[in-house]
């Protein structure tokens, strides 16, 4: 990372987090003055000690330093304690706020946006990534501020007890901040790959739990092993580089202060000879140079945590700026459903990465309360356009119309409202029966949930559970079948009460008993609504009002079963094909 985009960084980190904790970080920084202070003064106080009570034999202070010696360490302590808690409540709250704020990009985000990220990039940005900015703040900060104080208080009372001395030592640390800018710059160039790294681990460890059939059926547990273990050793690999670098200070700095600590006696030698020096001041500079240590070596080690936040926080920022098409103007007016008739009137779409349009100038006019089959060879456009008309995503050419309103002119909220989905894949979360229901309308009653089940023919299954609607599903329902599942996806649509319906192979998975059943749910959850259907059975397709038969994202075809048999010569082919 180059510095300007380094400060940049570092400037919004500020502004938009740290700065709203103002008052937080003055109470540290006016600690972290204490602490130099009172740091500076447990070394200053063996001046009095050795010149008083060793030399003098002063009878009062060789009780009174004493106790001003136990006095300057605990203000030290104490001070740095509460500068901590300060800090590190500053940083947490800043990391958190930086989760709430992927989660809710997460939430609003566009489809595409999240079709073309993996997830567990967005999780190892929650976990990984907030937990260095937090670092960088917790850590960072305060040690800039109680090193930097310690370090000055330090310097000035070496420079108070022998200016020669100190411009001696001065002379010294240049040699340490080369150094130490040096391994700055290595670890975080190190922190910013294994933060890499640990994103594509994420993503790796989120799929092999979805694949774990499919793993076991194609045999790779040794070859994913493999790949666990690849992981795996990148990321030890890489921890372990910039632990290394990070300790490779320490011998820097140790032989740096070896050399330093025997100048400076046998200067002090000279000067003590030449009577220039007192044995006192000598004692009390002495300390203060020991004490320097920490803060320099810590100084030193900052630009690592600092190099490491920010390559984290531009990983956060790159999430939060990826700017949102699906506007949601909440001033817009809510949709006002009177018929329901659904017009598509030129409309095209092309997702962002591909080069060819899905749908192509499209013309659709679909009657309210009525059903609307789709139908055509895999590939042709069904489902983008099933997806288009909740916005899941925008179109770029043409207009969308709901009883003459564009839904582009109405408020998200109110469009969503009026659309149920009921998906081939079935969605559903690791809770009650009960509550995956209750997810379309969280204040349903008892009754009203089961009578959706009624509906959707899931209650005689549901009440057959150990917990009845109490049972809990786990992760995506696993302890229930294919056509169950099904099931509880349209019980949860029929609780919406929707004027549109959008099924998408609703019933492709089901065999021919539970299709019966589901096909009578569907029934029931469609009546005198406005259903849009893909289906490839032609049960469905022949009870549809209308027919669209598309091909390579245009309408080929449209009409009723028996008018598109005698009108469209490929419509009677697919459908012969199905029968044979
Ligand atoms: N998220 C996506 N990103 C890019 N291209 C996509 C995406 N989804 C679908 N497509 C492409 O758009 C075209 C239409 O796909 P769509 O899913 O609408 O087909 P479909 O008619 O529903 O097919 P099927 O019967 O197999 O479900 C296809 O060429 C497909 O490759
Ligand atoms: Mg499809």
């Amino acid at each position: 990372m180059e510095l300007p985009e380094l400060k940049n960084i570092l400037k919004r980190l500020y502004k938009g987090y740290v700065a709203k904790h103002f008052k937080r970080i003055i109470i540290a920084l006016v600690l972290s003055l204490i602490v130099g202070a009172s740091t500076s003064a447990t070394a200053w106080l063996l001046d009095p000690a050795v010149k008083k009570i060793f030399i003098e034999k002063d009878k009062t202070l060789a009780w009174l330093i004493p106790i001003y010696i136990i006095f300057a360490f605990s203000t030290k302590g104490i001070s740095l304690y509460f500068a901590r808690i300060n800090i590190i409540k500053v940083g947490n709250r800043i990391s958190g706020e930086l989760q709430k704020q992927i989660a809710r990009v997460i939430l609003i985000a566009d489809i595409q946006t999240l079709d073309n990220r993996h997830s567990g990039k967005y999780i190892s940005n929650i976990n990984y990534d907030c937990g260095a900015v937090q670092g960088l703040v917790s850590s960072g900060v305060l040690n800039i501020m109680k090193d930097s104080f310690t370090l000055i208080g330090l310097v000035y009372l070496m420079f108070y007890q022998n200016w020669k001395l100190a411009c001696f030592a001065m002379f010294m640390m240049p040699l340490a901040i080369f150094f130490a800018k040096n391994l700055g710059k290595r670890v975080g160039k190190v922190q910013t790959q294994a933060g890499e790294i640990a994103g594509d681990f994420t993503s790796f460890l989120s799929e092999i739990f979805k694949a774990s059939k499919m793993i076991r059926i194609y045999q790779k547990e040794e070859e994913e092993k493999n790949n666990a273990e690849y992981f795996i050793n990148e990321l030890v690999k890489k921890n372990i580089k910039i632990a290394s670098v990070m300790i490779r200070a320490t011998p820097i700095m140790e032989t740096l202060t070896g050399f330093m600590i025997a100048g400076f006696i046998f200067y002090s030698g000279r000067l003590i000879s030449a009577g220039e020096l007192e044995v006192n001041n000598f004692f009390s500079f002495l300390a203060a140079m020991m004490l320097a240590y920490q803060p320099i070596r810590s100084l030193a080690t900052i630009n690592m945590l600092v190099y490491q936040g920010a390559s984290a926080s531009k990983r956060i920022f790159a999430v939060l700026d990826n700017p949102i098409e699906t506007k949601n103007d909440e001033r817009l007016s809510a949709l006002k459903i009177e018929k329901c008739n659904i017009n598509f009137e030129n409309v095209s779409f092309k997702y962002i990465n591909t080069e060819e349009r899905a749908i192509k100038k499209i013309n659709l006019e679909i009657k309210g309360g009525l059903m609307t089959a789709f139908v055509g060879q895999s590939g042709a456009g069904k489902s983008t356009i099933i997806n288009l008309l909740p916005r899941f995503y925008e179109i770029q050419e043409g207009k969308i119309l709901i009883d003459q309103q564009d839904i582009h002119k109405v408020s998200l909220f109110s469009l969503r409202k009026n659309i149920s989905l009921v998906s081939q894949d079935v969605i559903l979360f690791d809770d009650t029966v009960k509550a995956n229901i209750a997810y379309a309308d969280p204040k349903a009653s008892q009754n009203e949930i089961i009578e959706a089940c009624r509906f959707a023919a899931a209650d005689e299954f549901i009440t057959k559970l150990s917990d009845g609607y109490e049972t809990l599903i786990g992760e995506s329902g696993v302890r229930l079948s294919g056509g169950q599942k099904q099931r509880l996806s349209i019980a949860r649509a029929i609780l919406k009460k929707s004027p549109i319906i959008l099924l998408d192979e609703a019933t492709s998975s089901l065999d021919a008993e539970s299709e019966e059943v589901v096909q009578n749910a569907i029934a029931n959850l469609t009546k005198n609504k406005t259903t849009l259907v893909i289906a490839h059975r032609l049960s469905t397709i022949y009870s549809a009002d209308k027919i669209f038969f598309l091909k390579d994202g245009s309408v080929l075809d449209s009409g009723n079963h028996d008018s598109l048999m005698n009108s469209s010569v490929e419509y009677r082919s697919l459908v012969e094909k199905q029968l044979k």
